[in-house]
């Protein structure tokens, strides 16, 4: 790869996907972060970075919304593609205690979206590119302890969908990464979490890092061990 690199973050308006586009930003790339409407901390950002950093506008569970993010950005080169957003509702409940609607809000938002967002976006990848998607060491099904049990349900389901991307695109040179970024006290790990966004977040860059030009589909903690499925 020649020149500066491009990440595309999406899902970036605070969090770790905000870490992500500020951890890329300070190592030299380019990067485009997108949020679902005005982020102050996003335009903090682009003063800080002028001429390396764009403020796009996309609702991943708006079809529309991210076919016409793929329209504006057209001949751009994006090596990493990170679909960073995700929700957590009712972490304590149970199928019988939970509202489907929750429920129902984390399936599309964590597991059908994101692979929506992959499969309308990864053209802008070039070949030994990186497609990434942020999971979580919850979606393990070998793992489950079952705490969180309807959001490590819906990260699982994303881990099942794009094996089918996987499947669906076997010549793709692109690295597939399921990312599990750690506990990480956020809006969503909530302030018990075990370790804190510089803990987490240059882990996975460097994670990234590594597997940029190795093709295929990985589950990955940020220390790049394989985690089980
Ligand atoms: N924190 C942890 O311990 C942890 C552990 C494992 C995995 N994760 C995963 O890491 C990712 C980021 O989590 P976080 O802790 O940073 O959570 P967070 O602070 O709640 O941030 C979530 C981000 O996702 C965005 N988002 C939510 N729904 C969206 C949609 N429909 N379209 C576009 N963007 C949307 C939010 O944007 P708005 O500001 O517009 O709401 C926000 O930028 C999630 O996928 C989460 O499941 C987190």
């Amino acid at each position: 790869m020649t020149g500066q690199s491009t990440a595309l973050v999406v899902g970036a308006s605070r969090g770790l996907g905000l870490a992500l586009a500020q951890e890329w930003l300070e190592r030299g790339w380019r990067v485009i972060a997108t949020a679902r409407g005005r982020s102050d901390t996003l335009e903090t950002l682009a003063n800080r970075f002028p001429g390396s950093f764009t403020i796009e506008t996309v609702d991943i569970n708006d079809a529309g919304s991210v076919r016409a993010l793929r329209e504006r950005l057209s001949g751009r080169r994006i090596d990493v593609l990170f679909v960073n957003a995700g929700i957590a509702r009712n972490i304590e409940a149970s199928p019988v205690s939970a509202s489907e609607a929750d429920f129902l809000d984390m399936m599309l938002t964590n597991a059908f979206s994101p692979v929506r967002a992959v499969e309308l976006l990864h053209d802008l990848v070039p070949p030994r590119g990186t497609v990434a998607i942020m999971s979580s060491e919850l979606g393990s099904i070998a793992n489950a302890t079952g705490g969180w049990q309807l959001y490590a349900s819906s990260k699982a389901a994303l881990n099942m969908l794009m094996k089918g991307y996987a499947a669906k695109h076997p010549d793709t040179e692109h690295a597939l990464l399921l990312v599990a970024p750690g506990w990480v006290r956020t809006e969503m790990g909530g302030s018990d979490a075990a370790l804190s966004v510089e803990e987490s977040i240059p882990r996975v860059v460097d994670m990234i890092d590594a597997n940029r030009g190795r093709p295929g589909l990985r589950y990955l903690d940020r220390f790049n061990n394989p985690l089980p499925w």
